[in-house]
């Protein structure tokens, strides 16, 4: 991976490229980090690469002809190019993960007052840090670099970065190492105790019940349904349950989302709404064909297709039976049993009405 930053302070970055596992990472050709200043850009004699904002205001605003000539002459085909702005996408772990995929990534650090809005539209990312104000794009590129170079295949051992905080939308589990006992407190029994099943189920809970405490909205949104008795708080993944699956599209043109293949509606509230909007489009669908039916073709082939029709709509009811009020499912069922009754009768009558014709027919030859 090749990641170039634009920054005006290009000495923030020397102890960040020399210690711990960047340097690692560096050393080892897992990732190659260039540092480029934003004045080796400028066209301007006196290296220029601010003005005063249009309309006036407080603070110098960043050019565009420094930062434009510094991704072209940058950029390859597979550059992913990341703004580093308070305005941006909140970071977190997944846009780490799905950069740390990426080939060419160029941070463009701001500072002053901000940028000429017009760089935007040569970046495919905006990212912030976090909902506050610092100076400049440095401490926020660093921060975004460190998450993501440290998921980069072999930058670390996979193991170390398989259960950490946020991959699976849960908080790390507790660890304690030596003494045993420091100042009165103790390390958990179960930790010493060498069985590594129990050891394995105690952090799964322990993660559960963290987050629980520390992060409760990460659970609302993680993959995770929480199941929980008197004493036991268990992780049950949501496909155990039944909510309301369906595939999306995933056709949105940002790069930092998620690609999700399969999604399920948990809300008792939000599922009873879309069990509902369903059912009726099934409803008129069926309407549609009955119609269809009594107008134009009452014939027996076409009788079994509006039948058929309706009893799917049924069996679809009958799924939604612990989402839906039972009032409601019967008013609808009763409606279709309706409808199936009056095709079942214009269905003979037709065949009746056939056999007659040919009958006569017959009668007359
Ligand atoms: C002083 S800030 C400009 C803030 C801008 N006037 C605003 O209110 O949105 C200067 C630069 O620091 C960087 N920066 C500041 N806070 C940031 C954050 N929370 N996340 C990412 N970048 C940030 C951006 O590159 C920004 O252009």
């Amino acid at each position: 991976m090749k990641i170039d930053i634009l920054t005006l302070f290009p000495n923030m970055f020397e102890g960040f490229l020399t210690e711990s596992i960047i340097k690692r990472a560096i050393k080892s050709n897992k990732v190659n980090i260039e540092i480029n200043n934003i004045r080796d850009f400028s066209k301007d004699s006196h290296k220029k690469v601010d003005d005063i904002p249009y309309g006036g205001g407080s603070g110098m605003v960043l050019m565009c002809q420094p930062i434009f000539d510094a991704v072209k002459s940058l950029a390859k085909d597979n550059t992913k190019v990341v703004l580093l702005t308070p305005q941006g996408i909140p970071f977190n772990q997944k846009m780490a993960e799905n950069l740390s995929k990426e080939e060419h990534l160029i941070f463009i650090c701001g500072h002053y007052e901000g940028f000429d809005e017009r760089i935007l539209s040569i970046c495919d990312m905006e990212i912030s840090i976090g909902d506050y104000v610092l100076t400049g794009g440095e401490l926020p590129c660093m921060v975004v670099t460190d998450a993501v170079v440290r998921l980069v295949d072999d930058v670390i051992e996979k193991e170390s970065i398989e259960k950490e905080s946020f991959v699976d939308g849960l908080l790390d589990y507790p660890t304690y190492t030596k003494p045993r006992v420091f100042e009165d407190l103790e390390v958990p029994d179960v930790l010493l105790s060498g069985n590594h099943k129990n050891i394995e189920s105690w952090r799964e809970e322990e993660r559960v019940k963290k987050t629980e405490v520390k992060r409760p909205d990460l659970l609302d949104k993680g993959k995770f349904k929480l199941y929980k008795n008197s004493e036991n708080v268990k992780i049950i993944d949501l496909k155990d349950l039944k909510g309301y699956s369906f595939h999306p599209k995933n056709n949105a043109k940002r790069t930092d989302l998620i690609p999700v293949t399969n999604m399920e509606l948990m809300f008792q509230k939000f599922k009873k709404n879309v069990a509902k909007t369903n059912i009726d489009k099934k409803i008129l669908t069926l309407i549609k064909s009955s119609i269809l039916f009594f107008e134009e073709d009452s014939s027996e082939d076409n009788a079994i297709i509006v039948l058929g029709e309706a009893e799917r709509l049924k069996a679809l009811i009958k799924n939604y039976e612990k989402i839906l009020e039972k009032e409601y499912r019967e008013e609808i069922e009763a409606k279709i049993d309706l409808l199936i009754q009056e095709i079942k009768i214009e269905m003979i009558s037709s065949k009746n009405k056939e056999e007659e014709i040919e009958e006569k027919q017959s009668r007359s030859r």
